[in-house]
């Protein structure tokens, strides 16, 4: 019989190994061995050495400790019994406290759940120690098979409960770094909804009516859909008048009463007329809304927003025109240092009719003049067509784009970004 002492690898345990196999040679001696051989095993080691009818007696736990079985419970036993080269001789300690001590170290360095299946295999497993252990017995006496299956047992039992507190401890901890990484921080003010904000060009249509109101003026409210008599004919707009071709012109699907194709108003304008036809004079009214054309581009949207104004009495003239506008481009662009001027132009409704248009006497578009109105006297047709005598009623009329005053206001310079539903740019309003 030779004595087989295996380790996992390094030649520096050989070198003990040799060193302690003269120290225990008279022991094994007495055992009937008498070789010792050293040799570098690998996990196997065990079987390897009940192969060659050796035992198994030094295992190499790391570099430094070498333990190396007692040769008394060698041969009382069998089993492979551990210990310290130092300690030859003294403190044996049984082979499957050895074994449980050994398996509570492994599973308390198993890092996580996978590590420490992998730890149990090698006590529990198909060819763990236990599992060994176990096969062992059925080479016992049938008596000392009864002790030593209820020793393996208690040891089984231990390293089992050993897996089950560490299994309990990975868990927690991995519960626990859960918890830890999704932590809701409860003192934390709440997000809330966002809140919306009023869109620039309506915050312009809000203004508009207070400023109008403050000065005695009704806000009135219009269809969007016209028919052709009040959006052009009524206006003083001949048939072959350019605004009414088809590029210009939104047509919906229907006629009006007349046989004449509804359409999307082209401008606040037939608002004067409706006006004016279910109100008695003094007429004083704007009339603010969306407006259509077939028109897209940097400066215009085929859909826009206008205001109307009108004041019609017997005595309203040019002179209330230029002051009513002057004090509202004051009060909306919230100055008194800009201009107003009055520019020749043409409309079919009004005669004579004006561009206005106004100067800043500071900031970014100082000294500029800049087109913000097209205005007139009412004409004599379409106070006609009021329902109104000429002779008796006169007045004025304006027709702002609220999109054009909302730019000069805030100094935005393409119309687009007003209907591209971009936050960032919307934000910056409220
Ligand atoms: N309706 C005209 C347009 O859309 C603007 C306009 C010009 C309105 C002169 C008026 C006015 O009331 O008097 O271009």
């Amino acid at each position: 019989m030779s004595l087989l002492c295996c380790r996992a690898g390094a030649t520096r345990a050989a070198q003990v190994l040799d060193g302690l196999a003269a120290r225990v040679a008279p022991a094994l001696r007495d055992c009937g061995i008498q070789a010792v051989q050293v040799k570098s095993l690998n996990r196997r080691g065990a079987e390897y050495a009940e192969k060659d009818n050796g035992f198994l007696c030094v295992l190499c736990a790391s570099a430094v400790r070498f333990f190396v079985l007692h040769v008394d419970t060698l041969v009382k036993c069998r089993d492979f019994i551990f210990y310290h080269p130092h300690e030859v001789g003294k403190n044996r300690m049984n082979p499957l406290d050895q074994i449980v001590t050994q398996a509570i170290a492994d599973f308390a360095a198993a890092p996580d759940a996978a590590a420490l299946e992998n730890a149990k295999a090698l006590y529990l497993g198909k060819s763990g120690q236990i599992t060994e252990q176990m096969k062992s017995l059925g080479k016992l006496a049938p008596d000392e098979r009864k002790v030593q299956g209820a020793v393996i047992n208690v040891a089984k039992e231990k390293i089992e409960n050993a897996l089950t507190a560490r299994r309990e401890a990975l868990a927690n901890a991995q519960m626990e770094a859960r918890l830890n990484a999704e932590a809701i921080d409860v003192t934390l003010p709440g997000r809330g909804r966002g809140m919306g904000g009023i869109h620039p060009v309506m915050r312009t249509w809000q203004r508009v009516e207070e400023i109008f109101r403050s000065i005695g003026f009704d806000v009135a409210d219009g269809p969007e859909i016209e028919n052709d008599w009040t959006n052009f004919t009524a206006l003083n707009s001949p048939e072959n008048h350019p605004a009414r071709s088809m590029q210009d012109t939104f047509y919906v699907e229907g006629n009006d009463t007349s046989g004449k194709p509804l359409l999307l108003r082209t401008h606040t304008s037939p608002m004067q007329v409706r006006y004016a036809r279910m109100n008695k004079p003094p007429i004083k009214v704007i009339a603010p809304g969306r407006t259509y054309r077939v028109d897209s581009d940097a400066t215009h949207s085929p859909m826009f927003h206008q205001v109307e104004g009108l004041w019609i009495a017997e005595d309203i003239s040019f002179a209330d025109l230029k002051g009513v506008y002057l004090n509202f481009v004051k009060a909306f662009f919230e100055t008194d240092d800009l201009q107003v001027r009055f520019r020749p132009s043409y409309f079919p409704f009004t005669e004579p009719s004006a561009e206005i248009d106004i100067a800043f006497g500071s900031g970014p578009l100082k000294g500029r003049w800049l087109e913000i109105s097209g205005s007139g006297q009412v004409h004599p047709s379409v106070i006609k067509n009021m329902g109104l005598d000429p002779e008796q009623y006169i007045g004025f009329a304006f027709g702002s784009g609220l999109e054009r005053l909302t730019m000069l206001r805030y100094g935005v310079s393409d119309l687009r970004l007003f209907y591209e539903g971009d936050l960032r740019f919307l934000k910056q309003f409220n």
